[in-house]
């Protein structure tokens, strides 16, 4: 089913310089960029952005990660958007990811894992438009 997901290429990544190899991994799996741009994180947008982990024990070290430097913020579109982002990222912890995985190639850490993807269409969807307008998405032909 076409789909789609949001992605963040995070600081720590975009610090090293690894946005192409990221942005390459995705469009080789088949996702179509449909929207792009860099931002820079307040640390209430960050929060706003991650509230439902507000509380855990690595929320703040989450936010003081995400408001390291600019993110470049995605929306992806292809089949089965979400579920295909999120094996190209392989699982949290790149300890835990496959051979090939964006986690496994460049993660540093669980706190420093180079990316985040969407986990069900609900979040896609609140994702989505916490970044972009309507006008900002373009769907593929
Ligand atoms: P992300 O997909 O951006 O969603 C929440 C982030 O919190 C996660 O990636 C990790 O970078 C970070 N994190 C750190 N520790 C944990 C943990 N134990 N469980 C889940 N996420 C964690």
């Amino acid at each position: 089913m076409l789909e789609r997901t949001f992605s963040i290429i995070k600081p720590d990544a975009v610090k090293r310089n690894l946005i192409g190899q990221i942005v390459s991994k995705l469009e080789q799996n088949g996702l179509k960029i449909i929207a792009s741009k860099m931002v820079f994180l307040t640390v209430q947008e960050a929060k706003g952005f991650y509230a439902e982990h507000d509380g855990k024990p690595f929320f703040d070290t989450l936010i003081k990660n995400m408001t390291a430097g600019p993110i470049i913020v995605q929306v992806l579109e292809g089949d089965d958007a979400i579920a295909k982002n999120r094996e190209i990222m392989g699982p949290t912890d790149p300890e835990k990811a496959p051979a090939g995985s964006i986690r496994k190639e460049y993660a540093i850490s669980m706190q420093q894992n180079s990316v985040h993807g969407s986990d069900s269409p609900e979040s896609a969807q609140r994702e989505i438009s916490y970044f972009f307008s309507e006008i900002e998405v373009f769907s593929a032909p």
